[in-house]
């Protein structure tokens, strides 16, 4: 008999608060043209919060390695010092070049999952990612044909592979799978950045999003995988080298640039909990809105162990955000 393992209590609402901190104190930055003053507000903020969440952490997917990232960088243990003892992913702005010209679908995100259960990248940026939502969850794999995959999403769903929409980083490198999709008939959704926003639309109802496919970041696959495992959701991925010395290196390393990554190796636990919060505008969620006595944020927060889904919107007053706005405060009206 297998022994039982005590689920997390629900923390996913203390992580919200996470995000939303991350997302006000970021929002301040759009249009400004500034990617790293918007990153420093977002770590900021949301490091403040994070070490009020009654967990023990320690960061697995973070702000890089700890002589650039003087916060939230990989193994920096966060939280209240009390509670279960948990891995975290952050991604405090998913989008950060969309924020700072005032584009859409700019996200802040963190999830957490038991210790140990979290895929550590090491110096690896890039995975090859394929996801789809709860009805094609299981039927898909990477390295097969993409024809192949399509025609299995398409059975899955009883829908024809022309009314498929594979959604793709706008990319050059992407040229040879968007040809591929093309002649395959499904419809393609090109985006310019943040597919952590993107792998979720597979999950999410009336989307209109069947399929992400392409190289993107490896945290972001992480994050993805947290998401998508609570959402009933799939993402696969496979580590991507950029060239002959990341081969060499994840060689010695021990990492496979072959080994298709499942959901059970991007995070081995069904107790897993996501949240975000839209920075600026998005499709899913509604970005963070200013007004004289505080601000407005959407986000969304789920829980694995449950499949429990909230859309949460908030207004935060003026107070709270001068708290967490210390890293904007050069910026009117902060
Ligand atoms: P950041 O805002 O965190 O830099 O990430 C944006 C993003 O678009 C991710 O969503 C995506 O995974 C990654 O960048 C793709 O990397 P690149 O822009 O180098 O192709």
């Amino acid at each position: 008999m297998g022994h039982s393992v005590t689920p997390m209590r629900n923390l996913a609402l203390e992580l919200v608060r996470v995000t939303e901190a991350a997302a006000l104190a970021a929002g301040r930055f759009m249009g400004r043209g500034d990617k790293v003053g918007a990153d420093n507000a977002a770590v900021e903020a949301m490091r403040l919060v994070l070490n009020t969440v009654h967990m023990r952490g320690s960061v697995v997917i973070g702000e890089g390695e700890k002589d650039h990232a003087p916060m939230l960088y990989n193994g920096e243990c966060v939280g209240a010092a009390d509670g279960p003892e948990v891995d975290i992913a952050v991604d405090p702005i998913d989008g950060t070049r969309p924020l700072a010209m005032g584009n859409l679908n700019s996200i802040s995100t963190v999830a957490i999952a038991p210790r140990g259960s979290m895929f550590f990248p090491g110096p690896f940026v890039y995975m090859d990612k394929l996801a789809v939502g709860p009805e094609a969850a299981g039927k898909v794999e990477l390295g097969i044909p993409v024809a192949e995959n399509l025609a299995r999403v398409a059975k899955a769903k009883g829908d024809n592979v022309r009314d498929l929409t594979v959604i793709i980083l706008d990319r050059p490198r992407h040229a040879e799978l968007i040809a591929e999709v093309r002649r395959c008939g499904a419809r393609i959704r090109l985006i310019p950045d943040g597919d952590v926003a993107g792998a979720l639309m597979t999950a999410w109802p009336d989307s209109g999003i069947d399929v992400l496919m392409g190289v993107g970041g490896t945290p972001e696959g992480v994050l993805a995988a947290c998401a998508l495992r609570a959402m009933g959701g799939e993402i696969q991925g496979r580590l991507y080298a950029r060239d002959n010395e990341e081969v060499r290196l994840g060689r010695d390393m021990g990492y496979d640039f072959h080994k298709t990554l499942d959901m059970g190796d991007l995070v081995a636990s069904d107790d897993v909990f996501f949240a975000a919060t839209a920075i600026t505008e998005g499709e899913l969620l509604r970005g963070v809105k200013y007004f004289g006595g505080g601000a407005s944020t959407e986000s969304l927060v789920v829980r694995g162990l449950t499949g429990t889904v909230r859309r949460i919107r908030a207004t935060h007053r003026l107070a709270k955000l001068r708290r967490l706005g210390q890293g904007a405060s050069s910026l009117p009206g902060v």
